[in-house]
């Protein structure tokens, strides 16, 4: 057995070799994660992502939404939140873009914070549709009507849950609560939302779709005329990642520590985003990235790897399913590099 003065002489000589080998910034701030990776690793594959696809112009900006169709198809921005708050950015990190269907990610969990999961799962379900996003067919096809929470159908059903006396009053609780979990104040990009509301009519008939099927759960164009607003919220690549890494640091904001998500909620939302977070592209994404991910026509994609952090891609043009072209391939390759996939043993340390 070793004695007192022993055991505190070890602990000194293990303290001083610990930091002797720890870079300054991890110091500073201890990771409340034991696997978020270092900065220095994450931020060198950040740079060669962003070289080796800055060139790639495959890909369309969305224009069935107007304003989409004029926004620059160069801009590239690349940004990652780790949970212990450590923040790589590359490219156009500034720029303000609309959310769109990322957006639902951030609806579900308040509905589900209101509801409960279970509540939530019955009167929307989980099921990926195998159809295009905007797909009446699947909702008249499939038992369930709403599909699932990303999905527009699933969405506005899933919007339409969240309550209020009025409009204004669930149009706030929605942007409050996108607002805590990027740690800053959002807002509303009007002019994406004027030009969404005056063209949404395959919305407001998915609506009317879901009356039919009694799967709405408030008036149905007030329920669209919210959704709108949530998809038109204004994010940058580093707003949009500490979204992206609250759920990845079990609903804890790692910007001020705030709980913003359900700790209880976060594996039923992961798991639903590997499923269809990228619509019809999401078991080529699942095979590919092994990420939990949402995308967005304004062409942001938000990858989470659950204890690490938030990837975040924003690149306008888009391939067939709606997904930007540029952010699959950033995000595929960086994920790679830094063993994120799920599914791959290395992703705890494997060799
Ligand atoms: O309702 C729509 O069509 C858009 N506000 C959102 C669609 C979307 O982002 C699909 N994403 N890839």
């Amino acid at each position: 057995m070793l004695n007192r003065t022993w055991v505190v002489k070890l602990l000194f000589v293990a303290t001083i070799i610990v930091s002797s080998v720890l870079p300054m910034s991890a110091q500073a701030q201890a990771p409340r994660s034991p696997v978020a990776p270092r900065r220095e690793v994450v931020a060198a594959v950040v740079k060669e992502a962003y070289d080796k696809f800055k060139n790639e112009t495959r890909g369309k900006n969305a224009d069935y939404i107007p304003y989409l169709a004029q926004v620059d198809s160069k801009l590239f921005g690349i940004a990652i939140v780790t949970t212990d708050n450590q923040v790589i950015t590359m490219g156009d990190v500034k720029y303000s873009f609309s959310i769109q269907s990322i957006s639902k990610v951030y609806t579900l969990a308040l509905a589900m914070e209101a509801l409960g999961a279970d509540t939530v799962f019955q009167k929307v379900g989980s099921e990926p549709t195998g159809r295009p996003f905007n797909s009446p067919v699947a909702v008249v096809d499939m038992p369930t009507h709403t599909g699932n929470p990303f999905v527009n159908a699933g969405a506005i059903a899933t919007t339409s849950l969240i309550s209020g006396k009025d409009a204004d009053e669930k149009w706030t609780k929605i942007l409050d609560f996108y607002s805590r979990a990027a740690g800053e104040k959002l807002t509303l990009i009007d002019e994406v939302y004027k030009s969404e509301a005056a063209t949404n009519t395959g919305n407001k008939a998915l609506s009317m779709l879901l009356a039919k099927y009694e799967r709405i759960y408030a008036d149905p164009f007030e329920s669209v005329d919210i959704y709108t607003k949530q998809c038109s919220v204004g994010v940058n690549a580093s707003q949009l990642a500490r979204m992206g890494a609250t759920l990845a640091n079990n609903g804890i904001n790692p910007a001020n520590g705030e709980q913003v998500i359900k700790a209880e909620d976060v594996p039923h939302i992961l798991s639903t985003m590997m499923m269809a977070g990228l619509y019809d592209g999401s078991g080529g994404w699942a095979w590919h990235v092994g990420l939990p991910a949402k995308s967005g026509v304004g062409g942001g994609i938000v990858a989470i790897a659950p204890g690490k952090g938030a990837i975040v891609v924003f690149a306008p043009p888009l391939d067939e399913a709606g997904n930007s072209v540029k952010a699959q391939e950033v995000i595929d390759y960086v994920a790679g590099k830094l063993n994120y996939n799920l599914y791959s043993p290395a992703s705890v340390g494997w060799k």
